[in-house]
């Protein structure tokens, strides 16, 4: 049974006076269901400190938005994934679709960061999706496939295995539009025959999750699918009642009798 997972990627938002409103007005929505759903806080490299004090023994999770492909040394700008383990996160995302089409992350860049954050014992959350053209051209799994197959080939699939898949069409990022529920479900069950494909066993143990305009309104829907284990949730985390909703939402997926709406 794969436990569901809630992650709010905050991008390049927030200021310590924000965040801690925020925080302090989420996790007190988020408390009913930290025993349900698991969750987790990306927020921008210089709040983890902060964050991390607010989060304190809520048992929802640290995360970081990206990790360095190098270790150390002379890499100005970068953060290692050693570095991020110390300041206690356990989750690290990979891959965004921003990263690869603003940053110029190709492929075998996202898999060198996913081997580095592997070693540090951390674990990666790898962001796959296509363009709105890959869509329409019916390409949508041959994308995803070579973004995965490119982390398989550096990492092996063991290093796949023990990583989280989201699913994040790019065309549904941050525009509003979403991918039908039944779109989502057909892709992850499409992500899982695939992993299935590569080893026995391992399309039924990875979590996949879906991110893309996921607001309190369209959760429970995107979410009602077997085949959907989370939410990616970047816009709406950053409004505590709406994501608090996003997070009932998938706990009632597990327990529909404590988890209400608020
Ligand atoms: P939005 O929820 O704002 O569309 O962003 C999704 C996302 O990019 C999460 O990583």
């Amino acid at each position: 049974m794969r436990k569901p997972i809630l992650i709010a990627n905050w991008k390049m938002n927030g200021s310590l006076h924000s965040n801690q409103a925020l925080l302090v007005r989420m996790l007190a929505k988020l408390r009913p269901f930290r025993k349900t759903i698991d969750m987790a806080i990306c927020p921008p490299f210089p709040y983890l400190f902060q964050v991390r004090d607010l989060l304190g023994y809520t048992g929802i999770a640290l995360g970081a938005q990206n990790a360095s492909r190098a270790t150390s040394g002379a890499h100005t700008g970068e953060v290692s994934a050693t570095m991020l383990h110390e300041m206690g996160c356990r989750y690290v995302l990979l891959g965004h679709s921003e990263r690869r089409a603003l940053y110029h992350e190709s492929d075998d860049d996202v898999a060198a960061r996913f081997q580095q954050v592997l070693s540090a014992g951390l674990i990666p959350v790898m962001c796959v999706g296509e363009t709105l053209e890959e869509r329409e051209q019916g390409w949508t799994m041959k994308v995803v496939q070579r973004q995965l197959q490119t982390v398989i080939d550096q990492c092996g699939m063991s290093g796949l295995a023990g990583s989280i898949v989201a699913y994040e069409p790019i065309w549904a990022i941050g525009t509003g539009r979403t991918a039908t529920p039944e779109q989502v479900a057909d892709t992850h069950r499409a992500i899982r025959q695939f992993l299935e494909n590569c080893e026995t066993g391992a399309g039924q143990s990875v979590r996949i999750v879906y991110g893309g305009s996921v607001k309190a309104a369209n959760a429970a829907a995107l979410f009602s699918s077997p085949e959907v284990d989370g939410g990616l949730i970047g816009g709406a985390s950053l409004q505590a009642d709406e994501f608090s909703n996003i997070g009932a939402a998938l706990a009632n997926t597990v327990n529909p009798v404590t988890s209400t709406l608020t």
